[in-house]
């Protein structure tokens, strides 16, 4: 009932024909006749039905969001309901009967590694495929370049006086922070550069570190690096959604600077870049460029040093809670849901159950509307 409905971003991924066929041509090399495939992240199917189309005897559909209904309907209308499973949960959650032959996944994003795939598929490389097995896709490059961005995206809201008020103090905290952005061609200073390559047959962790060197082109003023990718997903078959010639529609990363460098052609940035599974991210950008003021051919070299685990002011009340000698002690709230939780005995209807709520918790629940809420959330997760 509360949850968000995730067909506008399916209808989204399906109208992307770049990112979709390069899927169904690559799934129609690799997938044999006979196959057992797992498909990670499965969403409406679609790549559990090319698997289908490319002759599988089975495709294990995993996925953790209610879009797997969207799947079942799909597949019970395209008649695959012998060859497809489905499973709704988090990958790292789910057991599969048999192993696999090939492992399929797009659970990619946008500078290749924030949509956790490649911890999903270590994960699923190591419990789920037969040795020799084969991923999809193969590998994806991360790549990077310096970026020269507009008043509306780069960091300067955050300035003294904006609409009469200081914004500055939120400042460190965006400088910290990966966006989502659309890049346009003329943002990009500089060729880009390759920052690393993740092969997912042999990637041994999901720590993943690079170094990428770039040398301006044009004049301007740097606000931070773009990031982005290109996957191989089969021989021959790739796609990126690079701004300067995208296949697929997604949009790239905008790592800022804490403050903006004026380039000329020529200067160079050094990047060191480094992730845990594309959770957290720490950049580190170099900047050398000629003295700006003359002919004189010093170089000024100018450093940035940037963690999102700096983007976001955290409570101390929050950071204390994760301490290993934290003692944590039930909530008001966490005594209603207890209290739930043991009379849910079958023989109570929902209504029943959020009226004695009010009556045991009327201080944490405003009104009736708000104790029905918390009782069908409750259910959803437990009952
Ligand atoms: C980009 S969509 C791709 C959907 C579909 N495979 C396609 O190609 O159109 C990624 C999907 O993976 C799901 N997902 C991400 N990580 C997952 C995981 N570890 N286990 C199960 N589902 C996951 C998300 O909920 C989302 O629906």
């Amino acid at each position: 009932v509360f949850t968000e409905n995730p067909l506008p971003f399916h209808h989204w991924l399906l109208a992307d024909a770049g990112r979709t066929l390069a899927y169904r041509n690559a799934i129609s090399q690799i997938v044999q006749n006979n196959d057992v495939v797992v498909d990670i992240g499965a969403g409406t199917g679609i790549l559990s039905f090319f698997a289908c189309l490319a002759g599988a005897r089975k495709v294990y559909a995993i996925e953790r969001s209610s879009a797997l209904q969207l799947a079942r309907e799909l597949c019970t209308h395209n008649g695959f309901t012998r060859t497809v499973e489905f499973r709704q949960d988090r990958s790292q959650n789910v057991k599969l009967p048999e192993p696999v032959d090939v492992i399929i996944s797009d659970t990619g994003a946008s500078c290749g590694l924030q949509g956790g795939m490649l911890g999903n598929l270590l994960d699923a490389r190591q419990r789920f495929l037969k040795p020799g097995g084969r991923i999809i896709p193969r590998s994806i490059q991360l790549i990077v370049a310096p970026v020269e961005l507009d008043d509306g995206r780069n960091l300067d809201v955050w300035e003294k006086n904006r609409y009469g008020l200081d914004l500055s103090s939120l400042r460190r905290f965006a400088a910290n922070t990966n966006y989502l952005l659309n890049l346009k061609p003329g943002d990009v200073l500089s060729s880009p550069a390759s920052l690393a390559t993740i092969h997912f047959e042999e990637v041994s962790g999901p720590y993943v570190a690079g170094e990428a060197l770039s040398v301006a082109a044009r004049d301007g003023v740097m606000h931070g690096l773009g990031g982005w990718m290109q996957a191989d997903l089969a021989p021959g078959i790739s796609f990126t959604n690079s701004p300067l010639s995208p296949t697929i529609q997604w949009a790239q990363s905008f790592f800022p600077i804490e403050r903006p460098v004026e380039l000329r052609a020529g200067d160079c940035i050094h990047v060191n870049m480094r992730t845990n599974n594309g959770v957290e991210w720490r950049w580190q950008v170099e900047v050398t460029n000629r003295s700006v003021s003359g002919e004189s051919p010093s170089r000024i070299t100018t450093r940035f040093d940037q963690s999102t685990m700096w983007d976001f002011p955290v409570a101390p009340e929050q950071l204390k809670k994760q301490l290993p000698s934290y003692m944590p002690k039930l909530s008001r709230k966490g005594e209603a849901e207890l209290y739930l939780l043991g009379v849910l005995d079958g023989r109570r209807t929902t209504s029943d159950l959020a009226a004695e709520l009010l009556e045991h918790f009327g201080d944490c629940f405003p009104s009736n509307a708000s104790a029905s809420k918390f009782v069908i959330e409750v259910i959803a997760r437990c009952a």
